[in-house]
């Protein structure tokens, strides 16, 4: 299978003040992420707040450029990309934003709001774009006579969907969605997850699908990455790492989520203390003040990703620990 989206060692830094006649400090918000994803299929990253989720999702969408580290969507690379080729990769790589209120332009007509890239974009006739939009809207499971609706007549989950619909128009290779259901209520989640699913089986999109609930990327993950302070500690196959979580951190992850086959979990570990500032990450392996495994090596040496029962892993002590 080809990938249509390369990320290599992606890092992004922050300046940020530290207030009069300091020197300002860096927040290494993504400290070098590395993955392949091929079409049809969905990354799900997956870490406690301020982790570097949202940030990894802005480089990915060309939103920012990484500080460092190199991204190819569709083959084409962007650190090089001139005008026309920026453009064509920006159509390919979509993004579905946690707030879907906030993406939407509350004084345009979503009719109007959805044929929008096609106006950019094509030269088809405004028939033919009002056409395309109604068929999107029908697809997604709005009702097309909603076309010249406001986002406030919608609900929070109707609204979600003209986001998907939105980002579906162009139909993108690539789609990279920011917590997509979080803000909606526990009963619409579902529907809203199974809308990108049936999506994905029609239109073959790779998804990077970000969530801080292990539940909700069960459904939809193919491959998982785990990240802590900015880092992928575990990353592989979606049943093998929930099956078998290797790195404590995805073990005590997968243990505070309840909902997943409790009855399997065998590991049970509980994050003590509290999440390290980027600003002033720990030595050595970031986790090792929560770690209850933590040794003096973890203090010391900052474990890199390698392979370990057939996922990439950053743990000194993995084999110890689950052996
Ligand atoms: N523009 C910015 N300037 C300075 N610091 C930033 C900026 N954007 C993000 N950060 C910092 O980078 C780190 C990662 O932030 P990010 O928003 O990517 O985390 P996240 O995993 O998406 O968190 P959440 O689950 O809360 O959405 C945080 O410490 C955040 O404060
Ligand atoms: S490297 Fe050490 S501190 Fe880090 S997760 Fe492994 S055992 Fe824990
Ligand atoms: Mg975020």
């Amino acid at each position: 299978m080809t990938s249509v989206l390369q990320a290599r060692d992606l890092t992004r830094y922050y300046d940020v003040a530290q207030g009069w006649f300091k020197p300002k400090a860096q927040v290494k918000a993504l400290g070098g992420v590395s993955f392949e994803l091929s079409a049809g299929r969905t990354l799900a990253v997956v870490g406690e707040s301020g982790c570097g989720k949202s940030t990894l999702a802005r480089q990915l969408t060309l939103i920012e450029p990484p500080t460092s580290g190199s991204l190819l969507l569709d083959g084409l690379d962007a650190a090089t990309a001139g005008g026309a080729e920026l453009k064509a990769m920006r159509r390919k790589v979509q993004m579905v934003f946690q707030n879907p209120y906030g993406s939407l332009n509350p004084r345009q007509k979503i009719g109007s709001q959805l044929s929008e890239p096609l106006l950019i974009n094509t030269d088809l006739s405004a028939k033919e774009r009002e056409d395309q939009v109604r068929s999107m809207m029908t697809r997604v499971g709005l009702r097309p006579e909603h076309y010249f609706r406001y986002p406030h007549m919608f609900s929070g989950g109707q609204r979600q969907r003209i986001a998907i619909a939105r980002a579906m128009m162009l139909n993108p290779k690539i789609v990279v969605a920011d917590e997509p259901t979080s803000a909606l209520d526990v009963s619409i989640q579902a529907q809203v997850l199974n809308l990108f699913m049936d999506l994905q089986e029609e239109f073959n999109t790779a998804y990077v699908f970000i969530s801080h609930n292990l539940a909700v990327v069960e459904h939809v993950a193919d491959e998982l990455m785990v990240m802590y302070l900015g880092r992928a500690v575990e990353v592989g196959d979606k049943a093998r790492v929930y099956g078998r979580p290797l790195h404590p951190y995805t073990q005590a992850l997968l243990s505070a989520t309840p909902s997943i086959h409790p009855e399997d979990r065998r590991i049970k570990i509980k994050i003590e203390g509290e999440l390290p500032s980027p600003l002033k990450p720990p030595s050595g392996c970031a986790f090792h003040k929560r770690c209850p495994y933590a040794k003096e090596r973890c203090q010391a040496e900052v474990p890199q990703l390698r392979e370990l029962d057939q996922r990439m892993i950053a743990c000194h002590r993995a084999e110890e620990i689950n052996g």
